[in-house]
């Protein structure tokens, strides 16, 4: 093979990358060295904003395969038929630390995922846990900022992060999740997935269930002690990144089974707590899992810049057959994804490959911004309606209506009869073993015993009591030992 020639971004021979031009040897740079200048400027110019969130993370392409019929349930074309796949791309990712920090942490673990369908792409943007730390979205930039680092500090500071959840009682449950055994994942491959939230789903019909969505690791779950986590981040703090890379490089391609809980619609304003309240789960007696399909990672990314980076997966990305429920989360989320993809990325941010669909084209009105490269030929109107043949609407509901009464405000979540903060969490901490127990309240103990002010550390304890009295009484006595 002929060696290739180094050009500049234009496509011009590079005559010398060693050396810059200088007037005389030894002498000052000339401004007319092109390439040196467009080499440091272009250097300059490579960071885009990271994440506000969920900065730090891997990527992966795969396809998702029906396995069982949903076709009652959903209109959704990629879920039409046993045995159909669809190309996906998954982004995991921890939460709260910045680009650069280490994998092995207790943190929960982003599980965004993108189905290429061919109605446009479906963006599944959960976690690997069932519920979150909080049920408005109102609150979730103060959250954030009580757990990342300090504006003094510049680390993280657990009088911030707990002085935020003693003001949230509905933590508590997440906070039970994320202290136990599955806090810290050994790797990405091994742990669940999760929607989280209560999505609507239509069928053909146009009947609406509700639906909450988990993925079940196929390799099982492994999680690491605080111990075995602090070990691991000292040898690689990339250690999710290289299980990923290498298990699909090796060809051990991971699979996860796809199982949803599914509630007719008519069920959900008597059920005996709010089923879109994203502190709870659904309990599997009452809505049993039903499978679905499988998901299977086969592909590693060529360019982590280019497709993991700048992917953009938003809650608001739905298909016919799949919308939102009233989750005042969920509402809050479909609008700050694409909005932090404009910011981070671009207007037309939907245009790089990872981020377009695959299995259909997007034709639209939305033109011009900064690197339009579909921008439209001349045969194609900017506006709509046109005579002239132009993409026009399906006149086809892609979900079915909610029924919705009562007066604006500033409302609480409602509550169902059986609606507290707490007893979901308790639930969780009694279903522990005694062993599992007592790492629970250590982890906790470990880090509310830094804290330094006795009243933030009583209010988080009155939760912790609330949920379970001795589950109250166990962390405040770790908490008195490690503080003597
Ligand atoms: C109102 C609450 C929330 C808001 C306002 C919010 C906002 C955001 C924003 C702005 C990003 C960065 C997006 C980007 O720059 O590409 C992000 C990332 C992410 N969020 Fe949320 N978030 C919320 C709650 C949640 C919940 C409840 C979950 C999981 C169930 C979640 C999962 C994720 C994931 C997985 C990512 C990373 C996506 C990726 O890999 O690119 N978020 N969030």
């Amino acid at each position: 093979m002929s060696q290739r020639v180094l050009t500049t971004e234009s496509g011009a021979p590079v005559a010398d990358n060693q050396n810059s031009a200088t007037a005389g040897v030894g002498g000052p740079l000339l401004l007319q060295d092109q390439h040196l200048l467009e080499k440091l400027a272009r250097f300059n110019r490579e960071r885009i904003p990271e994440r506000v969130v969920h900065a730090r993370g891997s990527g992966a392409y795969g396809y998702f395969e029906v396995t069982d019929d949903v076709t009652g349930f959903t209109k959704a074309a990629f879920l039409s038929e046993v045995g159909k796949r669809t190309e996906t791309f998954i982004r995991f990712s921890t939460v709260a630390d910045s680009l650069g920090g280490a994998d092995a942490v207790r943190d929960p673990r982003g599980f965004a995922l993108k189905f290429y369908t061919e109605e446009g792409n479906y963006d599944l943007v959960g976690n690997n846990t069932p519920v979150f730390f909080i049920k408005d979205p109102i609150k979730f930039p103060d959250f954030i900022h009580s757990q990342k680092r300090d504006p003094f500090t510049g680390k993280q500071e657990p009088d911030n992060v707990w002085d935020f959840w003693a003001h949230s009682p509905e933590s508590t449950h997440q906070i039970t999740w994320l202290f136990g055994d599955r806090g810290i994942p050994a790797s990405y491959r091994h742990m669940h997935g999760f929607g989280s939230h209560t999505y609507q789903w239509t069928n053909e019909a146009g009947e609406a269930f509700f639906v909450k969505y988990h993925f079940k690791t196929n390799q099982g779950i492994r999680s690491l002690s605080a111990e075995q986590a602090a070990e691991l981040v000292g040898k690689d703090a990339n250690s999710h990144q290289t299980d990923l890379l290498q298990a699909i490089e090796r060809g051990v391609n991971p699979s996860w089974t796809l199982y949803v809980q599914i509630m007719p619609a008519a069920e959900a304003a008597d059920y005996r707590f709010n089923p879109f309240d994203l502190t709870k789960v659904w309990p599997h007696a009452d809505y049993p899992l039903q499978r679905v399909g499988r998901l299977v990672l086969d592909r590693n990314p060529d360019n982590v810049f280019a497709e993991v980076e700048q992917a953009a997966f938003s809650p608001n990305n739905f298909v016919p057959g799949i919308g939102p429920s009233p989750d005042k989360m969920l509402q809050g989320r479909l609008f700050a994804y694409a909005d932090a993809h404009r910011y981070r990325l671009g207007v037309n941010h939907t245009l790089l490959p990872v981020n377009a669909p695959r299995a259909t084209t997007a034709q639209n009105y939305g033109r011009d911004g900064f690197m339009a490269t579909r921008n439209g030929s001349r045969h194609d109107k900017n506006y709509e309606p046109n005579s002239y043949q132009g993409p026009a609407q399906t006149d086809a509901a892609l979900s079915a209506p909610l029924a919705i009464h009562g007066w604006t405000g500033t409302h609480e979540t409602p509550a169902h009869v059986k609606d507290d903060d707490f007893f979901q969490a308790g639930e969780l901490y009694r279903l522990m073993s005694e062993d599992e127990k007592g790492r629970l309240v250590a982890n906790i103990a470990g880090s509310l015993s830094q804290v330094s002010r006795e009243d933030v550390v009583e209010k988080n304890v009155a939760h912790f009591a609330a949920a379970d009295p001795e589950y109250g009484r166990r962390v405040a006595e770790a908490v008195a030992a490690l503080r003597d």
